[in-house]
C-alpha cells in the first residue's frame, strides 16, 4: 500500500455484495474511520491497484450508493474476463481488505438547479452512476425520472430488486427493464417489461413528450445507438450527457437527425453556467495560428479545442491517463484534481478551464 497524500485516502471494504452473476458491491468506509466526502451522484473514485511489477495501477469505479448514504461508498464491479482490475476487485478484496482512492470526481452529473424531467438510459454494468441519480432524483421528487435499464437476461442485472423498490416507492420515478434474451426464469418471474433491445419505438411509446434530459451510460455501441434514437426523436444533442467506462468517445450523430436537435440554438444546455471562470481570456492555438475567446459554454479546453475545430488527442477524458497533456503559456485551473499533476508549462486540457489569457501548443 502507498502512503495516501493529497486527494488519495486508505479504505475498507466494510462489506461485499452479490449483485448479478458476474458484478460484485464492494462497500467502502474510511480505514482510519473518519467521515466520507459528499458525492454528486454519477460521481466515481480513481482507484490505485498494485501491479504485477509492484507498478500503481488506476482503475475508476462510479459510486453506485444513494448519495444520502453516508456511512459507506458502494462500488459495483463487473468481472472483465482476463481483466485485471475488475479481477482484483474480485478475487483480492475480502471484507476487511484495505484499498487506496483518490475522489469522489467526475462531471457525468445531473444539474442540481433543472427542473427538466430526466431519462436515465443503462447498458448492463453503466447501471452504477445512474443508479445514484435515480436514488438522489427520487428523493427529490420534484422530477419525472425515467431509468430505462437493459441487459441481456435477469441473471445479469444488477440492482434488480433495489430499483424496482426504489420506482415503488416514489410515484416520480419509473423503471423499465429490458433483457436481451430473458432465461425461462425470467420469463416466469416476470421482473422485466420489454424483451430486445431499446429502440426509438420503445422510447416513443413509453416517454410523453416532454422537455428532458438524458444521461446514457453503457458500452460503445448501445451509446451510439441511444444517442442516434434521442437525436432522432428531437432530443436536443446539449440535452445529452454521457459517459463511457473505457476510452472516452465524442458521439456525433451516425443517421439523419431533425436540423434543430443539433443546431445551437436559445436552449441551455446541460450543466452549463457551472464554469463561467475564464470568461472572455483568448485562447491561443499557436501550432495552427487559430485563436478564439474563451466563453464558458464548453466544459473544458479540450471541448473548447474540438469546438474550434481542432483535433487533440484524448482517451479518458478524466484526467487519468495524460493523453491530452499539451504545452501551454498561461494558467489553467483544473476542474478536479488529475491523477499527477502535470509540470509547469503542461496541462492536461480534458479537466481544466483557463484563468486569463492561455497559449496552448496546438
Ligand atoms: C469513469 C469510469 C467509471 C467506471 N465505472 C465502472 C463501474 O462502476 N463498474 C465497472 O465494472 N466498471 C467501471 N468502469 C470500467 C473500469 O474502470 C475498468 O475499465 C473495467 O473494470 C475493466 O478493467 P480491467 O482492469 O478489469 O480490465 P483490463 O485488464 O483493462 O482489460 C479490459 C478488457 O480487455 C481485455 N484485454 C486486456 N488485455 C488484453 C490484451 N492484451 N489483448 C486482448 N484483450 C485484452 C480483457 O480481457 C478485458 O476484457 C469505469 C470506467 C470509467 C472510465
Ligand atoms: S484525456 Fe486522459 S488525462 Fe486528459
Amino acid at each position: 500500500m502507498h502512503a495516501a497524500g493529497g486527494n488519495w485516502r486508505n479504505y475498507k471494504v466494510a462489506r461485499r455484495v452479490r449483485e448479478s452473476e458476474t458484478v460484485v458491491s464492494l462497500h467502502l468506509v474510511a480505514a482510519d474511520g473518519s467521515p466520507l466526502a459528499p458525492f454528486e451522484p454519477g460521481q466515481f473514485l480513481t482507484f490505485r491497484l498494485e501491479g504485477a511489477d509492484g507498478r500503481p495501477v488506476p482503475r475508476n469505479y462510479s459510486i453506485s450508493s444513494d448519495p444520502a448514504e453516508r456511512s459507506h461508498y458502494r462500488i459495483s464491479v463487473r468481472r472483465e474476463p482476463g481483466g485485471f482490475g475488475s479481477g482484483v476487485m474480485h478475487d483480492q478484496m475480502p471484507e476487511g481488505a484495505l484499498v487506496e482512492a483518490s475522489g469522489p470526481k467526475g462531471r457525468f452529473t445531473p444539474d442540481p438547479a433543472s427542473g427538466r424531467a430526466v431519462l436515465l438510459l443503462a447498458g448492463g454494468i453503466g447501471i452504477t452512476p445512474l443508479a445514484a441519480m435515480a436514488h438522489a432524483l427520487a428523493r427529490q421528487g420534484t422530477r419525472p425520472v425515467w431509468l430505462i435499464h437493459a441487459c441481456a437476461k435477469g441473471p445479469a442485472m444488477p440492482f434488480a430488486r433495489e430499483l424496482s423498490d426504489l420506482a415503488d416507492r416514489n410515484p416520480s420515478f419509473r423503471r423499465i427493464a429490458v433483457l436481451g434474451s430473458p432465461t425461462g426464469a425470467d420469463r416466469k418471474a416476470g421482473l422485466y417489461q420489454h424483451e430486445g433491445r431499446i429502440t426509438r419505438a420503445l422510447l416513443r411509446s413509453v416517454l410523453p413528450l416532454d422537455d428532458y434530459e438524458a444521461y446514457l451510460c453503457g458500452p460503445a455501441p448501445f451509446m451510439q445507438a441511444m444517442f442516434d434514437a434521442l437525436l432522432q426523436l428531437g432530443v436536443r444533442q446539449e440535452r445529452i450527457a454521457y459517459e463511457f467506462f473505457g476510452p472516452a468517445r465524442v458521439l456525433a450523430a451516425t443517421h439523419e437527425v431533425p436540423a434543430e436537435t443539433i443546431q445551437p440554438s436559445e436552449v441551455v444546455p446541460i450543466n452549463s453556467g457551472r464554469e463561467a471562470e475564464g470568461q472572455d481570456s483568448m485562447v491561443s492555438f499557436t501550432l495552427s495560428g487559430r485563436s478564439a475567446l474563451w466563453d464558458g459554454a464548453q466544459p473544458t479546453l479540450l471541448d473548447f479545442a474540438e469546438a474550434q475545430g481542432l483535433s487533440p488527442p484524448f482517451s479518458c477524458r478524466n484526467g487519468i491517463c495524460n493523453t491530452c497533456l499539451c504545452g501551454i503559456e498561461g494558467e489553467v485551473r483544473y476542474l478536479e484534481e488529475p491523477l499527477e499533476m502535470p509540470e509547469e508549462g503542461q496541462a492536461l486540457l480534458c479537466c481544466s478551464v483557463p484563468v486569463g489569457p492561455v497559449r496552448l501548443r496546438l
